[in-house]
């Protein structure tokens, strides 16, 4: 049994499928503060999931979990991840993310579960030495957020001197795309991310996509980052579970297309699928965002095998069917 912490939220569903998909039997945990009890209902009518609705704040939550089921392996999404929410709420991150990692960890110690793939993140790194980025770059997070992965990553290390834990540290670079067939997809209450805004400017009235900045050293002025698609990426945690399990060895994995788009190439590309351009706004620099984020994912590819077939276009694509069921929702 396969246990996914934050199973509910946008990539942590997706990976669920994906365990599901390859027969692993799945229980997930979520508290529903992010993620969303219509995605579990979605999941269930179709699949055979055992669902915990839990914080991982209180430990006893999730000690129930080790004690009800054989627990071969977990991996961990649960927690916030809004990088401008971090800087104004670090203390609700810092206990979210770092305390309720540390119950996790401690829970999965006392039941001797050794294993994890924890969902780290690129914002881990800062302002880009280099590009791309390997796992060497130096680790400089610029905001709370990329500071609770850090302080993680470095709990895990610690953990497995002192206790043998193992563990996958995956760093996700921007991460996009939809499981629509599956009715599943990216779902903020208060939506960030760049593709969502852009699609939601054209199926919502008076939501207005904005460009955060156009003035920055770059081709177009526009940020670039690095977009890998979620069901590339939880491909990888699968990857990454039969690593763990076959090597007993503990790892880092950037997983990132390698590729590199600005935000205007993204909106270009949005405007593609939809067959229209829709109207934008330049605004200001976002706080903290950093002018280009690329990801060397050499080592994945190498070590883990793994490959990351899909297109920007489809991944807008898939975005922009998931985005239409959202609507329904
Ligand atoms: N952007 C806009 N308009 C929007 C939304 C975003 O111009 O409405 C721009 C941002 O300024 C940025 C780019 O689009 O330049 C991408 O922004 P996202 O919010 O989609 O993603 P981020 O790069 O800020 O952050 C993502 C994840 C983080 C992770 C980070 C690591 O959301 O969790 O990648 O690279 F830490």
């Amino acid at each position: 049994m396969i246990l996914i912490t934050g199973g509910a939220g946008y990539i942590g569903s997706h990976c669920v499928i994906e365990f599901l998909k390859n027969n692993l039997d799945v229980v997930v945990f979520d508290n529903f503060s992010k993620g969303h009890s219509k995605i579990i209902d979605k999941i269930k009518s179709k699949y055979d999931i055992n669902f915990f609705k839990g914080d991982l704040r209180n430990k006893n939550d999730i000690d129930l979990i080790f004690r009800k089921y054989d627990i071969e392996a977990v991996v961990h999404f649960a927690g916030f991840s809004e990088v401008s929410a971090s800087t104004v709420q670090p203390k609700m991150f810092y206990e979210n993310n770092v305390l309720g990692t540390l119950n996790l960890l401690n829970s999965m110690v006392e039941n001797k579960v050794l294993n994890i793939i924890f969902s780290s993140s690129a914002a881990v790194y800062g302002e880009a030495k280099y590009v791309p980025m390997d796992e060497n770059h130096q680790l400089m997070p610029k905001n709370p957020y990329g500071k609770t992965k850090l302080i993680i990553e470095n709990i895990l290390d610690d953990y497995e001197i002192a206790y043998n834990l193992k563990s996958v540290k995956l760093r996700y670079f921007n991460v996009i795309g939809a499981n629509y067939k599956e009715n599943i997809g990216e779902w903020h209450d208060i939506e960030t991310h760049l593709v969502p805004n852009i699609l939601k400017s054209s199926l919502i009235d008076d939501y207005v996509f904005n460009i955060f900045g156009d003035d920055y050293e770059t081709k177009d002025g526009t940020c670039i980052r690095d977009y890998v698609d979620v069901q590339d990426l939880v491909h990888a945690h699968y990857l990454a579970y039969k690593y763990l399990i076959k090597s007993n060895k503990s790892d880092i994995f950037n997983l990132g297309s390698g590729k590199e788009y600005s935000v205007k190439d993204v909106y270009n590309c949005v405007c593609k699928v939809l067959g229209y351009k829709i109207p934008f706004k330049i605004n200001a620099r976002r706080k903290g965002d950093p002018a280009i984020l690329i990801a060397d994912s050499s080592k994945a590819r190498k070590v883990l095998n793994w490959s990351n077939e899909t297109s920007l276009i489809e991944s807008i694509s898939n975005a922009y069917e998931w985005e239409k069921i959202l609507k329904t929702f």
